[in-house]
């Protein structure tokens, strides 16, 4: 699938920088850093105070380990501007997320950490293949979530023409794919599949469009959603990490001539991966929680951030920073099935090896008494009578009882049945009694 081969601007120097020199770049930022947290924020000061720890005690990587963890919960606990190192007056912009519940958690930045958000969406674009008098379509949304703005601005500093069509209006999107002839596409995973439905409705190949590259983020998706989308418009499709409390997109990326993961920007992220339950450091190359600080931020230092999402470190390839493995779930969307754990990508994976099958899906929770119990909902390709929908729902059962290792009920519902995504795709409804 590879239409591209490599970068076609330069790099910058440090992504293909040794070890030492990151590292040594690393630590003298990451001093700045704690120095600025304790000074310029009320919040950080209490908490290295309460740990007992002070800046000067960091004088190794390592010693970072000794500070304490920041968590979503401070962030809401000191709503809106409680935890940022500037001065009010010195912010450029807000960013917030959706907040499903309660306040959402409010992010902030200087002129220059915009600036170094660009860069690194840039960069990561870059990676992906795109450069300078590309067409980038940005349909991630615009507005409070990061997705949009970060994904424009990114873009417009490499040289792309940017087209800044947010999220909704799926037929709209098609029309201006087709009219404009894009050759990049931001957007979540979920929401060019909707795309790809308009494609069908429209009667028109998906193809034949002009795309080359999409770079696809915000939430999980498998590398057997990349192969459904690769060939359904003949396109390379990357992924794109980042959460708004670290920056927003652009924090890691995969590059387009390797698809092996995704390369963290370790100039101005640290990470660090832990154990969920207790926190301590898991040995390097073992699966557990990402933890970010950030090594520039000016406004809203994060000083290591649980940030939920489970993955593991994996040594540079493309660029000399590390990468980090495909995020395919977050701790909190693990669901608990019969003491069985499951991610909803799990699931995504046992679907798409079904032929019969679309990739739209939900997952529906219940419990009856004490029993819990996991509908799939999924969608049947068209055109398919009662029994091949019945001997779709057996194969897809029979591979989620053989592979995840639980018992499911099937539904196989008719195409164009369930609710499309135009963001984040919203998997599972847990519609089980708290106990
Ligand atoms: O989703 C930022 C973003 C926008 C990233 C556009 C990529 C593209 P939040 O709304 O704060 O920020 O959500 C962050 O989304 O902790 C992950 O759980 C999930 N996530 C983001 N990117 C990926 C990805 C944006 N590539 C949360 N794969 C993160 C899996 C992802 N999960």
């Amino acid at each position: 699938m590879l239409n591209v081969t490599g970068p076609r601007a330069a790099l910058d120097p440090i992504e293909t920088a040794s070890r030492d020199e990151i590292t040594a770049l690393q630590l003298s930022r990451l001093k700045a850093t704690l120095r600025a947290a304790y000074e310029g924020s009320p919040f950080y000061r209490r908490q290295f105070d309460a740990a007992g720890v002070h800046p000067d005690d960091l004088r190794s990587l390592s010693d970072l380990a000794k500070f304490p963890f920041t968590k979503k919960q401070d962030l809401r606990d000191n709503y809106p501007f409680g935890m940022f190192a500037v001065p009010r007056e010195k912010i450029a912009r807000l960013h917030a997320s959706s907040g499903t519940t309660g306040k959402p958690t409010v992010v902030a930045y200087t002129k220059r950490d915009i600036d170094t958000w660009a860069d690194l969406v840039a960069r990561s674009i870059r990676a992906a293949g795109g450069g300078p008098g590309d067409i980038c379509h940005v349909a991630y949304g615009y507005g409070l979530f990061t997705g949009g703005l970060g994904a424009h601005y990114g873009a417009e500093k490499l040289g792309c023409t940017v087209v800044p069509v947010s999220g909704g209006m799926t037929e709209r999107q098609v029309t201006l794919i087709e009219d404009f002839r894009p050759s990049i596409i931001m957007v979540t995973p979920s929401y060019m599949l909707s795309i790809l439905d308009a494609y069908a409705k429209a009667g028109l190949d998906p193809r034949r469009t002009s795309l080359r590259t999409g770079i696809f983020g915000a939430e999980p998706w498998t590398n057997a959603m990349r192969e459904e989308i690769e060939t359904a418009f003949d396109m390379d499709a990357v992924d794109i990490f980042g959460l708004s409390e670290v920056m927003g997109p652009g924090v890691a990326q995969e590059c387009v001539e390797t698809k092996d993961g995704l390369h963290i920007w370790e100039d101005h992220f640290y990470p660090e991966i832990v154990d969920p339950e207790t926190g301590a450091p898991v040995p390097e190359g073992e699966k557990g929680e990402l933890v970010f600080t950030s090594l520039t931020k000016e406004a809203f230092p994060i000083i290591r951030y649980r940030t939920r999402d489970l993955t593991r470190l994996l040594p540079g390839t493309a660029r000399s920073m590390r990468r980090m493995e495909k995020v395919t779930g977050r701790s909190d969307d693990m669901i608990i099935l019969r003491g069985v754990n499951v991610f909803p990508t799990q699931i995504e994976e046992q679907i798409l090896k079904c032929a019969r099958l679309a990739p739209h899906y939900e997952i529906e929770l219940t419990r009856s008494g004490r029993m819990d119990s996991m509908t799939v909902r999924c969608e049947g390709k068209a055109g398919m009578d009662a029994a091949e929908s019945a001997a779709a729902a057996r194969e897809l059962s029979g591979h989620i009882k053989s592979v995840v290792g639980v018992s499911s009920v099937i539904e196989v519902v008719g195409p164009g049945t369930l609710k499309r995504s135009e963001g984040k795709a919203q998997r599972v409804h847990d519609r089980r009694p708290e106990r």
